[in-house]
């Protein structure tokens, strides 16, 4: 990655914007990447704005993902806010990360996660990823990982050694 990148990136996971589950949220997405296994959630609340439109108050998101995914999700979540479902559904990955600049070809699921999540919540039907539903009883990514069935709990992380 380029030095500049790596400084915004670093910026914004220095101190990130809306990280946490959300009470009183209107919907909730949740991804899983199929290029890196990572997975990322987001809640967002709408309200009715001046116009009388239906826009995106704010969102939150947690994630088991990259710095860069953090990143792309902290810069995201404040750029839907204020936005009609249409307006934030027609935001690709490379719109939702342009605060940070354009992202290296092995970053760009990066983004393409936090868009999945983002798709998932607003509109679940065309989530560009699976999305894992949000269950009452297991609300957090934490949550929901201990909380499957015998068979969903076999998940054995495999931890690769550093390239060389
Ligand atoms: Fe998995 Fe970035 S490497 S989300």
């Amino acid at each position: 990655m380029n030095t500049d990148l790596e400084k915004r990136i670093y910026a914004a996971i220095a101190n990130p914007q809306n990280v946490g589950e959300m009470e009183n949220a209107d919907s909730v997405g949740t991804v899983g990447s199929a290029d890196c296994g990572d997975m990322l959630r987001m809640w967002v609340k709408f309200k009715e704005d001046a116009q009388g439109r239906k826009v995106i108050d704010r969102a939150t998101f947690q994630t088991f993902g990259c710095e860069t995914a953090i990143a792309v999700a902290s810069v995201a979540t404040e750029l839907i806010a204020g936005k009609t479902v249409e307006e934030a559904l027609s935001m690709s990955g490379a719109d939702l990360s342009a605060p940070l600049g354009a992202l290296p070809p092995m970053k760009i699921h990066c983004a393409q996660l936090v868009e999945g999540a983002l798709r998932s919540a607003l509109a679940p039907q065309s989530a560009a990823a699976p999305a894992a539903p949000a269950t009452p009883q297991a609300t957090t990514l934490f949550d929901q990982l201990h909380s499957g069935t015998a068979s969903e709990k076999k998940v054995k992380v495999v931890l690769r050694p550093p390239a060389s």
